[in-house]
């Protein structure tokens, strides 16, 4: 069984037409699709059109856990997720050409001008975050002060509440900071999703592997 580990949302999406150039590839047309929308069903597990494939419906943050534990042979990761988590474990053979966003500090107009006036003149800004650790190191480069609360999402709501002064989060369109009045201040790292392989299926299914990631290879 190819078992492959994919987020639900945006990069579901984005990752069909991926898995559809791969079974191109392998000469087996839409073998490697899965066969449902997780939009349509509760099932975590899907089947692909082709007996002996499947895929895991999973949060983003848990794709790399997944795939470490050998749960399944590969996964589309985010870079922002195996950064966090400090991922260096995994072996993350390829950048796919999807997931494109970036890590960003945002926060309102008015602290914006403070900010881009001085920003050592801020003190004890308090960030929301998903991102914890990328927070603190990028903060602590700056030798920013900053008191950093850890949220799960729908982040843009923090500032606006008066849980934090600012959030540093992912930005693709940009819409969600603008529906939620709300400047980008800095841009923290440059996002996009990889291809991920648990050290030890790399050794023990080399057979499964070896054709696959040659089929990515080759779409990228
Ligand atoms: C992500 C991110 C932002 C939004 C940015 O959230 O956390 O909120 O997308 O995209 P935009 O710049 O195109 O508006 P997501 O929709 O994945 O949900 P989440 O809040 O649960 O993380």
């Amino acid at each position: 069984m190819i078992t492959i580990a994919l987020a639900k949302g945006r990069l579901w999406e984005e990752s069909l037409p991926l898995l559809e150039k791969v079974g191109a590839i392998l000469g087996e047309g839409n073998a490697y699709l899965p066969s449902q929308s997780p939009n349509n069903t509760r099932a975590l597990i899907i089947p692909a059109n082709k007996a002996g494939v499947q895929f895991l419906i999973l949060r983003s943050s848990d794709v790399p856990t997944f795939v470490r534990h050998g749960a399944a042979q590969i996964g589309f990761a985010g870079s922002d997720i195996l950064m966090e988590q400090e991922a260096a474990d995994i072996f993350q053979p390829y950048d796919l050409p999807i997931g494109h966003c970036r890590l960003s500090l945002a926060m309102p107009q008015n602290l914006a001008d403070k900010w881009h006036n001085d920003f050592n003149n801020i003190n004890n800004l308090r960030v929301a975050t998903k991102y914890p650790l990328l927070a603190y190191k990028w903060f602590a480069e700056k030798r920013q002060n900053v008191q950093l609360i850890k949220l799960y999402g729908s982040m843009e709501i923090a500032p606006l509440v008066g849980v934090a002064d600012a959030i540093v989060d992912l930005v693709s369109s940009g819409a969600t900071l603008r529906e939620n009045k709300l400047v980008e201040v800095a841009t923290i790292a440059q996002i996009n999703a990889k291809l991920i392989v648990g050290r030890s299926n790399l050794k023990t299914e080399q057979k499964i592997l070896k054709p696959l990631l040659n089929a990515f290879a080759q779409i990228l």
